[in-house]
C-alpha cells in the first residue's frame, strides 16, 4: 500500500543558502487551486518550498550531485551508520573520508550521502563550496550545539512520489501541466560572472526557458532592475517582498529585496 502523504510541512534536513522557507506562506494561496498538478522546481536546493507545499507528485532537480545523492537515499530510506558530533576533529575526520570516496568513484553511496548531511550540518554556515578539483573544503563552523537527525523516515513516506534529478535549468522534461517554481541563484547586480558561477547569461537562458512553459511559473530572485526588466519583457506579473536575512556565500546576513514574477497563474 502506497504511504500516506503527511500534510504537516516537514523542516528541510538540511541548511542551503537562499532556502525559501519564509515563502512558503505566500506561495500556498498560489499553489492551492494547482495542488492536483505536479511540482517542478529546477533549483531545489534545500527543498524548503517542497517540503512547505508537499505535493503529491514532484520534480526536483539541482545541478549539485551531492544535495541530489542525499535526497536519493532518503527516498530509499538512510539510516545513520556514521557517529555525529559537534567535534572538530571529528569533522575534519569525516570531511578526509567524504573526499576520500569521491576521489575514489564513490560519490553516490549511502555513506557519502550520510557524510555531506554531517558536514552540511557541521560546516561553517551550511555552506557548499568545492576546490578546482572537486574536494569538499569547507571549515568546521564551531556551532554552539547541533541537533542532528537520528532518524529520516519521515522524508522517505513524503518523497515517494517525487523524483530527483541532476542537471542544468534547461535539461529538466517540463510537462505543459507541471507547476514551476524556479528560485535560481541570486542576481548580483552589476557583475557579468557572480559568484557560484551563475552568470548573467544564465539568468536570461532561465528567464526564457521559464516564459517558454505554458503551464502555471513562479520565478524568484533579486530585486534587481535587470531582473525585473528582462521578466516583465517577457510577460511576467511582477511582485516584490522583502526576504529576511539571509545566508549570502560570505556569510553575510544582509536583507534583501526579491522579486516575484508569476506566468499563467
Ligand atoms: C537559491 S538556491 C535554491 C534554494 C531553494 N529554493 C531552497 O529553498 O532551499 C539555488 C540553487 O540552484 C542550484 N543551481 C545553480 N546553478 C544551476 C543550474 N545551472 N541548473 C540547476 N540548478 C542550479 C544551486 O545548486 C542551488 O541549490
Amino acid at each position: 500500500m502506497p504511504a500516506a502523504v503527511p500534510t504537516k510541512p516537514l523542516t528541510p534536513p538540511l541548511k542551503w543558502a537562499g532556502g525559501k522557507r519564509w515563502q512558503v506562506p505566500h506561495l500556498r494561496p498560489l499553489w492551492e487551486s494547482h495542488r492536483r498538478r505536479r511540482l517542478v522546481e529546477p533549483f531545489c536546493g534545500g527543498l524548503a518550498v517542497a517540503l512547505g507545499l508537499l505535493p503529491e507528485r514532484a520534480a526536483l532537480n539541482d545541478v549539485n550531485a551531492h544535495v541530489i545523492n542525499f535526497y536519493r537515499w532518503l527516498q530509499r530510506g538512510l539510516r545513520v551508520k556514521v557517529r555525529m558530533e559537534n567535534d572538530k576533529a571529528l569533522f575534519y575526520q569525516h570531511r578526509e573520508r567524504f573526499n576520500a570516496l569521491l576521489l575514489a568513484g564513490k560519490g553516490e553511496t549511502a555513506e557519502a550521502a550520510l557524510l555531506f548531511y554531517y558536514l552540511n550540518r557541521t560546516g561553517y554556515n551550511g555552506l557548499c563550496r568545492f576546490n578546482s578539483r572537486g574536494l569538499f573544503n569547507v571549515p568546521f563552523g564551531r556551532y554552539a550545539s547541533i541537533g542532528y537527525m537520528t532518524e529520516f523516515s519521515a522524508y522517505r513516506d513524503v518523497f515517494a512520489n517525487w523524483t530527483f534529478t541532476v542537471g542544468d535549468i534547461e535539461e529538466v522534461p517540463v510537462e505543459r501541466g507541471d507547476f514551476v517554481y524556479a528560485d535560481p541563484p541570486y542576481d548580483v547586480d552589476f557583475t557579468q560572472y557572480s559568484t557560484g558561477g551563475f552568470s548573467w547569461d544564465d539568468q536570461e537562458r532561465t528567464a526564457v526557458a521559464l516564459s517558454r512553459h505554458r503551464g502555471p511559473v513562479v520565478l524568484v530572485n533579486q530585486a534587481t532592475k535587470r531582473v525585473e526588466a528582462l521578466y516583465r519583457k517577457l510577460g511576467f506579473d511582477i511582485r516584490f517582498f522583502d526576504a529576511p536575512r539571509r545566508i549570502s556565500c560570505t556569510g553575510d546576513r544582509a536583507p534583501a529585496r526579491e522579486i516575484m514574477g508569476t506566468r499563467n497563474l
